[in-house]
């Protein structure tokens, strides 16, 4: 630190010139200073002052800053002279977080560490929640892809070695928190799930029950509902049936593919279109799961595995960090821990102000690119440790390419992150394909019930109760498989003649197992008619053992029209998905093609709709179609989004049912 003069030598006066210039300082005003400053010892002492902290100030940005303390072998960038910036793989090892605005560059920073994690040898695991990373599989062939579709995986079975007793009480911690549920519920799950291993005897058989025979079972739990423990009971029954009732297979199995072996490869989990529960619930027992199999193994050892996760908000949400009557999130536990055994997180996101205080405070690197909101820039600020204005204000002038980079307790430095050139225009059918003969080669057993649970669960009483003809029952098991056959193909499907099919037909309606529909097409001629499972029917087929799906949004004429549109979207090159979940909230169609993005809401009654389409509005789709099968409902949408928003949103667009006949 400068200490003060009593009296003033030239000396004096050329360091206090040098520190001018360097900061910048015009030839003139250095002049004017000078004479200033020369002119009394006290005026010298404040401008030395000064000038001292605003060069040091310029020099953290500048070539004073001791570089060659980035020399590792994990190279991000460059800094302004061009020479290499690295980490070390301890470093590394410690964690990484990268922030910046949606487009600023945090996917293609992903891009390039992976490839220097290739040329080093180092393993990695990618949570995907944008279908970005399939293209590099031009890149990298050795890629494995795993689209959620394909993926099988059974929570309840623990990792080798950890024992189901210790497993279930980490499971149930990690449960609760990826659903929200609170205390209570928790211990209800556990309690269950105890039961469950126990009919099964895991300990013996090594035969695990799946998320769909936990379901079962607590919905077979007599509770009256007067109990305090009722509510307990409905919770987690709510939260179990969106694992086994959405659109996927992958918690339906008794053993999974094999995570060990998915440790040595470079794996990339595709997650976009699954509900938040089940991506949360997934990714966080995986995480939860490699911890705890790295803690049986007792592998203490360096750096050896990345595990990636670009927009990490999804799973290190501030919100739920600040749920304390939830307890601690286990996943938050498992950040500060899980680098003992050479595991790294490295973590990318652009809402740096959303994400958990932990993994904010347990990341040795960190990369600031562009950021928008005043909010995250704040943040980072904190994080970073910056004070200055001007040293912020260095941070809002950043274009692609530039950011700054922490590490640990150093001063920040600026870096110039490279690009990366890639293709994107994989999709999501081709890389199933691509893939398929890979995913053949994982075995996964499938789920299975032994007679102790069948007699718990009750089936035999039921079937008692429930007295139809085995026809009947045929017809019906038909008619959730396939639920918008024509009635005469379905007849002779099941190699029904009509009489037979007929007398089938009379006594599922009877007994109010299904119901007739018809689907309005708006158009002339005939109109299709459908089977539709009633609630009893469902149940019928619960009870029978059948699989049958929650949450069925809408009928079978809904589905008719998902179905209908869906083909209208594949036949036009685009990738088309029915109940495709934004948030906790699905949109009826969802059809994407390169870069633009279609949102379809099927509008058969007025009510309701206006939620969904508010929820499209908020996430910027080219196209947000409504499908409408009367005038009438027509005109009460349009009201409503006129009264709500003042006008017509232009990306709006009404579309009749007949357009897709
Ligand atoms: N370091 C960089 N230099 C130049 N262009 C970049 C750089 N990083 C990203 N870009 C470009 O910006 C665009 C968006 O980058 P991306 O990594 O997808 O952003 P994000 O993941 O933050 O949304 C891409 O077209 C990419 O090529
Ligand atoms: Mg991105």
């Amino acid at each position: 630190m400068f200490e003060g003069k009593d009296y003033i030598e030239p000396e004096d006066l050329d360091k206090l010139q040098e520190l001018m210039e360097r900061v910048g300082e015009s030839e003139e005003r250095i002049e004017k200073i000078l004479k200033v400053a020369a002119a009394d010892p006290e005026t010298y002492n404040d401008l030395m002052e000064v000038y001292s902290r605003k060069a040091s100030q310029v020099a953290t940005k500048d070539e004073f800053y001791p570089y060659e303390e980035l020399v590792g072998e994990i190279e991000i960038g460059e800094d302004p002279e061009g020479r290499k910036l690295a980490v070390t793989r301890e470093q590394l090892n410690e964690h990484l977080l990268a922030v910046s605005m949606t487009g600023k560059g945090k996917t293609t920073f992903f891009y390039n560490l992976i490839d220097t994690l290739k040329e080093k040898g180092l393993p990695f695991m990618i949570f995907d929640f944008k279908n970005d990373y399939r293209h590099l599989i031009k890149k990298h062939e050795d890629l494995l892809i795993l689209n959620w579709r394909d993926i099988r995986f059974n929570p309840l079975k623990p990792p080798p070695e950890v024992s189901p007793g210790k497993w279930g009480e980490i499971l149930a911690d990690t449960f609760c928190h990826a659903t929200d549920l609170l205390i209570g519920s928790e211990s209800y799950f556990l309690e269950k799930l105890n039961e469950l291993y126990e009919i099964y005897d895991v300990n013996k058989t090594e035969k695990y029950p799946s998320v769909f025979e936990l379901k079962d079972l607590v919905e077979k739990d007599p509770i009256p509902p007067a109990s305090p423990r009722f509510k307990y009971r409905e919770r987690n029954q709510s939260r179990l049936s969106m694992f086994t009732g959405f659109s996927g297979d992958i918690f339906d199995c008794s053993s999974g593919i094999d995570l060990e072996k998915l440790l040595e490869r470079n794996v990339v989990f595709e997650l976009k279109e699954p509900n938040q529960y089940v991506t949360n619930f997934f990714v966080e027992t995986v995480l939860t799961w490699i911890y705890y199999y790295r803690d049986a193994m007792g592998e203490r050892q360096k750096l050896r595995h990345v595990i990636m996760f670009d927009e990490a908000k999804r799973v290190f949400d501030v919100m739920r960090e600040r749920q304390p009557e939830a307890g601690w999130p286990p996943v938050d536990d498992i950040v500060g821990k899980v680098r003992e055994f050479g595991e790294a997180l490295a973590v990318a996101d652009h809402e740096p102000s959303k994400l958990t205080d932990s993994i904010k405070a347990n990341t040795t690197v960190k990369i600031w690119m562009s950021l928008g909101s005043g909010k995250d820039i704040e943040e980072m600020a904190r994080t970073f440790g910056l004070e200055e204005e001007e040293e912020i204000d260095y941070t809002r002038t950043m274009e692609k390419g530039n950011a700054l980079l922490k590490i640990a307790d150093m001063e920040p430095v600026p870096i110039f992150l490279p690009d990366y050139q890639i293709e994107k225009d994989m999709t999501e059918s081709e890389i199933r394909e691509k893939m398929r003969q890979e995913i053949q080669k994982f075995e996964w057993e499938e789920r299975y019930r032994p007679e102790e649970f069948l007699e718990r669960i009750g089936r035999e009483k039921e079937e008692e109760e429930w007295k139809i003809s085995e026809d009947a029952e045929k017809l019906l098991v038909h008619i959730k498989d396939n639920p918008l056959l024509k009635t005469s193909e379905r007849y002779e499907k099941l190699g029904f003649d009509t009489k037979k099919g007929g007398s089938a037909k009379k006594e599922l309606v009877e007994e109010s197992l299904i119901r007739e529909v018809e689907v309005r097409t708006g158009t002339r001629g005939r109109n299709p008619k459908l089977f539709e499972l009633t609630k009893e029917g469902r149940n019928y087929l619960k009870a029978i053992g059948e699989e049958v799906r929650e949450h069925v949004k809408g009928g079978a004429e809904h589905l008719w029209w998902q179905k209908k549109i869906q083909s209208h979207y594949g036949e036009r090159g685009y990738d088309s998905f029915i109940e495709h979940y934004i948030g906790r909230k699905s949109i009826d169609v969802y059809s994407v093609k390169e870069d633009e993005e279609i949102a379809t809401e099927i509008a058969l009654t007025p009510e309701h709709e206006l939620e969904n389409i508010k929820k499209c509005l908020e996430r910027d789709f080219d196209l947000i179609q409504i499908v409408y099968n009367s005038e009438k409902v027509k005109e009460k949408i349009k009201e409503e989004i006129e009264g709500e928003r003042g006008e017509m949103p232009e990306e709006i667009l009404f579309s009749h049912v007949s357009e897709f006949t």
